[in-house]
């Protein structure tokens, strides 16, 4: 039966959505919106699927909770395995702070050690986010997400792209830098990178596939917001929520994933797919 006191798992915050709602939106959901678009769609399809307003997520890598604690605020069960106490530190208090706490679990671990920490098959939906740049073995950190889905359960991918950070690169005038991304087998620009590996869309798919999932949907994500002038967005009337919109309809499209500096994969296991 559900609890009268939750809302109801298809109600959207309006500062995550979207490009196709009529609410304003702060600078920041530039950078999340099309990601959440797709989540909670997906999300949405699981909850009438499987007739429970509440699911069980895995955020792998979840750190302090970007995504974790407002999914729990849609009335979901979220457990966030990272390795940094920090993060969890800063996730437990973030939790606390929205009222969430008793659906958010903190777990130290990682994304290689998975199965000591958290259950195999026991998830609806498992998110791994910003997370296959610094794990050791992507292929690996995405065979054990996905071992820790039901047999009907969703997969949130989203990885560095590489096209988009050649053309950050190139268009602050680093054109060597942006050579060297180009070229390197790991998508770095060089030995300051901070970011240690980078991906294309293909080889997203191909780890989501060689993994046994059926790939749902990929999006580029920050096609243009990272690219553009902050002054023009902040100052110029109506900008916001026109980047919004554009970046939504690029997001679809394959001729921009290639520049993108974020790809999301959205991987649904064969009964999900079906259902
Ligand atoms: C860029 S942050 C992304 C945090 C969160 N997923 C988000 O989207 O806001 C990367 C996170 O991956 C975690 N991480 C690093 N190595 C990891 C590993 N081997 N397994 C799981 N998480 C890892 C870090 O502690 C950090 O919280």
């Amino acid at each position: 039966m559900s609890d009268p006191m939750r809302p109801p798992v298809s109600h959207r915050h309006p500062q995550w959505t979207s490009s196709r709602s009529d609410t304003p939106r702060s600078r920041s959901s530039l950078r999340t919106a099309v990601v959440w678009d797709v989540l909670q769609d997906a999300l949405d399809r699981r909850v009438k699927a499987t007739g429970r307003e509440s699911l069980d997520v895995l955020d792998t890598g979840g750190g302090s909770g970007n995504f974790a604690v407002p999914l729990a605020r849609l009335g979901h069960r979220v457990t966030v395995v990272d390795p940094s106490p920090n993060a969890l530190f800063a996730l437990e208090r973030r939790a606390a702070e929205a009222g969430v706490a008793d659906r958010v679990r903190g777990v130290q671990g990682d994304a290689h050690g998975l199965f000591d920490v958290v259950e195999r098959g026991g998830y609806d939906a498992v998110l791994c986010h910003g997370v296959l740049e610094y794990v050791d073995d992507p292929a690996e950190g995405v065979r054990n997400a996905v071992a820790a889905l039901r047999a009907e359960g969703v997969l949130s991918l989203l990885a560095a792209g590489l096209g988009g950070a050649v053309l950050a690169r190139a268009l602050a005038g680093h054109f060597t830098e942006a050579r060297q991304a180009l070229t390197d087998p790991d998508g770095r620009w060089g030995t300051g990178d901070p970011v240690p590996r980078r991906f294309t869309a293909d080889q997203l798919t191909a780890l989501v596939e060689g993994a046994g999932l059926r790939v749902g949907a990929v999006h580029g994500v920050r096609v243009f917001a990272d690219l553009v002038p902050g002054v023009l967005v902040d100052t110029e009337p109506g900008a916001l929520d026109a980047l919004l919109k554009l970046e939504a309809a690029a997001a679809e499209l394959a001729a921009f994933h290639s520049v993108a500096t974020q790809l999301h994969v959205l991987g649904e296991t064969r009964g999900a797919a079906e259902a």
